[in-house]
């Protein structure tokens, strides 16, 4: 029986597509991998930077200035990681201090996300979550770590803040909406992204 040139093509299309798809899928998971680790390394850098930052000048200063020195610096340090990688990354949270991190649909969406895992007992040291979305015509990555609430927070972000501290962030941030937090609490998120075309 003759068999026809077209359906052996055909064939041999479906086969290679078969034998090349995992290969392409491999490849996009390597370059996924390599993001993420890229991430996972910006968070940790900037995170250990601001609370470098923070320690210090509240040893050196008291907490009122270190008031001052987290509202000036974060961004300079921010920018600081971001320029050396091509990421931007920022913190957000569903409760603001500063209006300027006020989280957009998907980072909200993500911190409601982690409200959700946390309170199905996942551990905040090891939650992240990452995504390539489409924003118009580009591809973007985008990156988000949760950032939990430990005892040196609480100063600035728990439930009994000091006079001196209140007045201060009111008159700095008249629409602060990040205090009343507690031990183990998620204070917001790193937030990261990266364009990818
Ligand atoms: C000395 C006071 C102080 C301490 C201590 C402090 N913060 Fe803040 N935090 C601030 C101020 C002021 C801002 C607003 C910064 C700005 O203007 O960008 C802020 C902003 C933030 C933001 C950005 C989102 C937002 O609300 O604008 C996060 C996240 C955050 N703090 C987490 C923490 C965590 C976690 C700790 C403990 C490790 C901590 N902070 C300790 C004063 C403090």
């Amino acid at each position: 029986m003759e068999i026809p040139i077209k359906s052996i093509s055909i064939n041999v299309l479906i086969a290679s597509i078969f034998t090349f798809l995992p290969l392409l899928a491999n490849a996009q998971e390597k370059v996924a991998n390599q993001d993420i680790q890229q991430a996972r390394a910006l968070v940790n850098a900037f995170g250990t930077d601001l609370k470098q930052v923070l320690i210090t000048a509240i040893k050196s200063e008291g907490p009122i200035k270190a008031l001052m020195v987290c509202n000036i610096e974060a961004e300079p340090i921010a920018t600081k990681h971001a320029s050396l990688s091509g990421w931007s990354i920022a913190r957000t949270s569903m409760r603001v201090r500063n209006e300027k991190n006020t989280p957009d649909e998907w980072e909200l969406a993500v911190l409601q996300q982690f409200e959700k895992r946390k309170i199905a007992g996942e551990n905040l040291k090891t939650m992240e979550y990452a995504e390539t979305v489409k924003e118009g015509d580009q591809l973007v990555y985008r990156y988000m770590k949760p950032i939990p609430i430990v005892g040196a927070c609480l100063t600035c972000h728990g439930i009994n803040l000091g006079d001196e501290i209140t007045d201060k962030v009111k008159s700095l941030y008249p629409n602060d909406q990040a205090i009343g937090f507690k031990m183990g609490d998620i204070r917001g998120a790193f937030t990261l992204q990266k364009i990818m075309n």
